[in-house]
C-alpha cells in the first residue's frame, strides 16, 4: 500500500466540473481547477482512475513545487529531485513542459534545461544517464510553469487518455474521445432514450455512447498506461483494477445510431466500432441528415457538424440554417445537441437554444447548444402555460 500522493487530472476546458462528478462516481473526492481537478490518491485510485475516467486527459502525480526566479533555479531545483528513485540510468524518460504567464517563454528551453539537470545527476552518481525517448520514454515527467512556480509531476498515464485505442481509422476533423464523452455526459443521456449522431464521421460519439452504456471502461481498447513501466508498478493490483471494472460490463439495451453522408467516414465508422464487441450494438449508415427520416420516432441527438473551420463550408450561414429547418421540420418531439465553433452561423439555426454550453474543441471556441423540439402539442401546452 503506498502513501496517498496529489494527483491531477488533466481534461479540456469546459469538463471540469463533469470530472468531479464522474471521479466521484468512481469513488474520489477531487476538488475543481482550471482545465484541471485535483484529489489525493493511492496507486490504486490512479491505476482506477486512468482505467475508468471517460473525461480526463491525464492524470500527473505530484513530486515537488518550488519557486524560480532565474534559470539556474531551475536546473539546481530539478538537479536535486531523487531520480534515481523513478528510473535506473539504462532507461528512458522524456519531459513535458507546460508554460503559463511564466519567467520563462519557451516550453523547449525549460523541458531541454531540465534534462540536462536530471541527465548531469545520474552522471555524477552513476557515471552515465537514461536516454531521451520522446515517444515511449520509461518515465514521462511533467514540468508545469505558472508564474514562478514550478510543479514537477509524474505523467501516470503516459501519452492522452483521449487515445482510447479503437479509432483505428478517422475522417475529416475527428472529435476528440473525451471530449466526445464529455458532450453525452453534458446533455446528461439517460442511457435509455435512442441516441443519433447524423454526422458521425468515423464513429466516435456513437462509439463512446455504446461505452458507456455498455460499461465499458475508456481504457479497456488502450494498450499502454505510463504507470506500468514505473519502478513502484504492481501488476496483481492492476489486474484486479481491470478485472473489477470488466467485470461490470454489460449488454447495450438502448438504440444507437451514427449516419453520415461520406462514404469514407462510414467506413472507417464501420472499421472502427466493428473490431470492438460493441459492433452489433452501434447502427451505422450511409445517409444525407436533410434527405432522411428520423432512424427513431423520438430520441436524443448529439451533432458535430462542420464548423467551417478544418471542413470548409461554400456557406456556413446558409448551412446551420438547413440544419435548424431539418430539425423543426422532421425531428419534433426529439432533443437535439449540436457543437460548433461557428458562433455567428449558429445564430441562423432559427430554433432558440435552451442550454448553451461553453467548451473549447482543441483551440476552438464553441457553443454546446440544445434544442428542445417540441411536438405541436407540446409546444401549444407550453405556450399555453405560459399566457
Ligand atoms: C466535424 S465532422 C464529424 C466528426 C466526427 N464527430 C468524428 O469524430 O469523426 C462533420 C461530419 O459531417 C458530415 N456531414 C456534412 N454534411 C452532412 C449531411 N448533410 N449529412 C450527413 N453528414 C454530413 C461530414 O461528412 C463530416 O464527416
Amino acid at each position: 500500500m503506498t502513501e496517498p500522493f496529489p494527483v491531477i487530472a488533466k481534461t479540456l476546458s469546459g469538463l471540469e466540473e463533469a470530472l468531479v462528478t464522474e471521479l466521484h462516481e468512481l469513488g474520489i473526492k477531487a476538488e475543481l481547477l482550471h482545465r484541471a481537478v485535483s484529489f489525493t490518491g493511492t496507486n490504486e485510485i490512479l491505476y482506477r482512475a486512468n482505467y475508468c475516467s471517460r473525461l480526463a486527459v491525464r492524470f500527473l502525480k505530484f513530486i515537488t513545487s518550488f519557486e524560480v526566479s532565474k534559470q539556474q533555479d531551475l536546473y539546481d531545483q530539478i538537479n536535486s529531485i531523487a531520480w534515481e528513485e523513478f528510473i535506473t540510468e539504462n532507461q528512458s524518460f522524456a519531459i513535458d513542459a507546460v508554460i503559463n504567464q511564466s519567467v520563462f517563454t519557451n516550453t523547449l528551453f525549460v523541458a531541454q534545461k531540465a534534462k540536462d539537470a536530471i541527465a548531469d545527476r545520474f552522471r555524477t552518481i552513476y557515471g552515465k544517464r537514461p536516454s531521451v525517448d520522446l515517444e515511449h520514454p520509461d518515465l514521462r515527467i511533467n514540468i508545469h510553469m505558472q508564474k514562478e512556480q514550478c510543479t514537477v509531476s509524474l505523467d501516470s498515464s503516459g501519452y492522452s487518455l483521449h487515445k482510447r485505442g479503437y479509432r483505428k481509422r478517422t475522417w475529416e476533423a475527428p472529435i476528440s474521445e473525451v471530449l466526445a464523452a464529455g458532450l453525452i455526459r453534458l446533455s446528461g443521456w439517460d442511457q435509455q432514450t435512442p441516441l443519433y449522431d447524423p454526422m458521425c464521421g468515423s464513429g466516435t460519439i456513437p462509439m463512446e455512447a455504446a461505452m458507456l452504456a455498455s460499461a465499458t471502461p475508456a481504457g479497456y481498447f488502450r494498450q499502454e498506461f505510463g504507470f506500468v513501466k514505473w519502478r513502484d508498478f504492481d501488476p496483481d493490483l492492476w489486474e484486479r483494477i481491470k478485472t473489477e471494472a470488466n467485470a461490470l460490463i454489460r449488454p447495450v439495451t438502448v438504440p444507437i445510431r451514427g449516419a453520415d453522408n461520406a462514404r469514407q467516414a462510414i467506413h472507417a465508422a464501420k472499421i472502427n466500432i466493428r473490431k470492438t464487441h460493441l459492433g452489433p450494438d452501434v447502427d451505422i449508415q450511409v445517409a444525407n441528415f436533410h434527405a432522411t427520416k428520423p432512424p427513431f420516432e423520438v430520441g436524443i441527438m448529439i451533432m458535430n457538424p462542420p464548423y467551417d473551420e478544418r471542413i470548409q463550408l461554400d456557406d456556413g450561414i446558409a448551412f446551420y440554417r438547413s440544419l435548424g429547418d431539418t430539425l423543426k421540420h422532421l425531428y419534433s418531439g426529439w432533443e437535439a445537441w449540436i457543437i460548433s465553433s461557428d458562433l455567428k452561423a449558429l445564430k441562423f439555426f432559427g430554433l432558440k437554444p435552451s442550454l448553451k454550453i461553453p467548451l473549447f474543441n482543441g483551440p476552438l471556441e464553441c457553443r454546446f447548444v440544445k434544442f428542445d423540439l417540441y411536438t405541436g402539442a407540446r409546444e401549444e401546452d407550453r405556450r399555453s402555460k405560459t399566457l
